[in-house]
């Protein structure tokens, strides 16, 4: 296959930054259609990468120009456009989460099942980052014995108007949902949030910070805390402490500054700086995984199983109890 055709659905922060990756940066593919909402903003885009712009997301779906698509428009509008790729036989990359419930990605996961060949990537990027892939090599190399425990916290710097309580765990704490059952390879039985004091510099009515606590099957604890507005940058942080030692998730590359009496480097101030790189590797794989007809990064049932671990949180913090995780049977497709 010459370029892999991509049409984007989403012409929002990320889907602008993923057109300019798929540009720019890695090789194999171009954009050649986008699809928004917001159809100004779509169509400039559109014309500033020469693509073409669809009136829908599912036109474009449905166009025999496009090879491939990528969705990043608003969570509860990614089930429908993955269905319909599904529908369609195309390949797709959803971002994170593959849906806003984890009834709508069961639907999803069925839907692939009976098309019988994976065609759902979902935007779990972290798992292309060299630090978290050197700590799962520590990991597996039995160095610090079986892990008992994770330490983790997901800061922003501060949060966009529109983020809701329930956003804090699943548009972002899904991030270290995934992450920590991808390093301990292993999955949940239960989950806890507790909520307290709350940053008088996040919106009226967020709850932030929230704690979330999960438990895998073999028992090891994870303790995440999910703050969104540490008023000070991106700042993501894990520690796994073993039964013979500890590692703990590098920060990224910069220099160390000594000067005046201190030494100091940069805490970025955005994801979309902090994972760049881990960005790139992920959709040059992707196309290129594609390209072969074999698609092997983060599954729809992974986006699934971080989903029902995202909905039991949410419902153990407005129950205020220690819910359990209970997964569908994993089918053949994702073994
Ligand atoms: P955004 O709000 O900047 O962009 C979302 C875009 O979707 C907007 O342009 C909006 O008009 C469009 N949209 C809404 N409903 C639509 C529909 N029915 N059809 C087509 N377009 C529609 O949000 P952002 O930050 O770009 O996030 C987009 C997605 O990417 C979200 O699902 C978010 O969770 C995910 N994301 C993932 C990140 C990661 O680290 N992997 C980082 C940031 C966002």
């Amino acid at each position: 296959m010459n370029e892999l055709r991509i049409g984007v659905i989403g012409t929002g922060g990320i889907g602008r930054d993923h057109i300019r990756r798929i540009t720019h940066v890695i090789t194999g593919a171009k954009v050649v259609a986008v699809s928004d909402i917001n159809k100004r903003v779509a169509k400039e885009v559109a014309q500033q990468y020469d693509a073409k712009f669809y009136d829908s997301g599912e036109e474009l779906i449905a166009s025999p120009e496009v090879d491939a698509v990528v969705v990043t428009s608003s969570d509860q509008t990614h089930a429908k456009y993955v269905l319909a790729c599904i529908a369609a036989g195309k390949y797709v990359l959803c971002e994170k989460p593959l849906a806003s419930t984890a009834k709508d990605c069961l639907e999803i996961v069925k839907a692939e099942t009976a098309y019988g060949k994976r065609l759902v990537q979902v935007g779990f990027m972290r798992r292309f980052d060299r630090g978290y892939q050197a700590l799962k090599e520590v990991i597996k190399s039995g160095k610090i014995g079986a892990p008992l425990l994770i330490h983790a916290c997901h800061r922003n710097r501060s949060h966009i108007p529109e983020f809701t309580s329930d956003m804090v765990i699943v548009t972002s704490g899904i991030h270290e949902i995934d992450i920590s059952r991808w390093l301990l390879d292993e999955d949940y039985e239960s989950g806890q949030v507790l909520t307290g004091k709350q940053n008088r510099n996040s919106k009226a009515g967020l709850i932030d910070p929230q704690i979330m606590l999960l438990k895998t099957k073999s028992g090891v604890l994870i303790d995440v805390e999910v703050n969104l507005c540490s008023g000070y940058g991106y700042d993501i942080q894990c520690e796994v402490v073993g039964e013979k030692g500890t590692v703990r998730l590098p920060d990224p590359n910069t220099v160390l500054v000594r000067s005046e009496g201190q030494h100091s480097y940069e805490i970025y101030s955005e994801w979309s700086e902090r994972f760049i790189e881990a960005y790139d590797i992920e959709f040059q794989q992707w196309v290129n995984a594609v390209k072969k007809d074999a698609v092997d990064g983060p599954s729809a049932w992974d986006g699934y199983s971080a989903c029902i671990a995202a909905d039991a949180l949410i419902k153990s913090r407005n129950n205020s109890i220690v819910e359990p995780i209970i997964t569908a049977e994993r089918p053949q497709l994702y073994k």
